[in-house]
């Protein structure tokens, strides 16, 4: 039985047990020197079906143990204002993350990214590529509310990253896709024009997941003009998602 399936069933409070053949059982000598009795596994009742379920039900608890140190948070200003944290929502398997700047007015109140009118951009824009909410997971930069809706400061975006990591380690999606200036600036480490960083295929970190930048939903609002350019991004945002699913 491998560590990690002993693990998932530690985890889970079931024990697993092996059963030693009887001293005259077969061994050997290893070339460590060391002498190695045969051990026979007994046959389990978990199958590798079960063990697939452990394994999401636990990736569920860590991103909901997650969910409870984030909405404890005090480590920077803004949770003096916040009327709750807004975490992420979506698929915990999701192939595709959405990455925006921060919790807006409506995203205080419901607790939830992108549930305002950018939000809502957002939606069309995901269908646009075949690609419900429900389907992805989306998460921003910062947890609270920034007072005025202004940028983040970088000690806020700095004391939330953490979170922000932890999170796609956890998703571990094929591509994320960067809504808007401040997550490109904040998830990249860049402070360069947002134009110049559309159409281009970046890398999360050390990770290899790649990042594909956009314009921000709530931008797209107040310069209509630019959904057109929006539109390439996602075809070469998709582009990006089918080259990962090459073998
Ligand atoms: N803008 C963002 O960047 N994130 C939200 O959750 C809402 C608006």
């Amino acid at each position: 039985m491998d560590n990690k399936r002993l693990a998932y069933l530690d985890a889970m409070g079931i024990q697993s047990w092996e059963r030693r053949m009887p001293s005259s059982s077969p061994s050997h000598r290893g070339e460590d020197g060391v002498v190695h009795v045969m051990s026979e596994t007994m046959p389990s009742l978990v199958t590798g079906a079960d063990v697939a379920d452990l394994d999401s039900s636990l990736e569920k608890e860590s991103l909901d143990v997650l969910r409870i140190q984030v909405a404890h948070c005090t480590a920077c200003g803004l949770h003096q204002g916040r009327t709750q944290t807004v975490f992420g929502v979506g698929d915990h398997h999701a192939q595709w993350m959405i990455v925006g700047e921060a919790p807006g007015a409506e995203e205080d109140r419901q607790g939830e990214p992108f549930v305002g009118r950018a939000g809502q951009l957002l939606n069309a824009m995901l269908l646009a590529m075949g690609l419900s909410r429900d389907a992805v997971y989306i998460a921003n930069i910062l947890k609270c509310r920034p007072p005025n809706n202004r940028d983040p400061a970088p000690e806020e975006a700095a004391a939330c990253e953490h979170y922000l990591k932890r999170q796609i380690d956890l998703i571990s999606p094929a591509i994320i896709l960067v809504v808007g200036r401040v997550a490109a600036h904040n998830l990249l480490k860049t402070d360069a024009a947002l134009g110049t960083l559309r159409g281009k295929r970046f890398s999360y970190a050390d990770s290899g997941i790649p990042v594909v930048v956009t314009y921000h939903p709530a931008y797209l609002l107040r310069s209509p003009k630019e959904k057109r350019k929006a539109w390439e991004d996602l075809q070469f945002a998709h582009k990006v998602f089918l080259e990962t699913r090459l073998p």
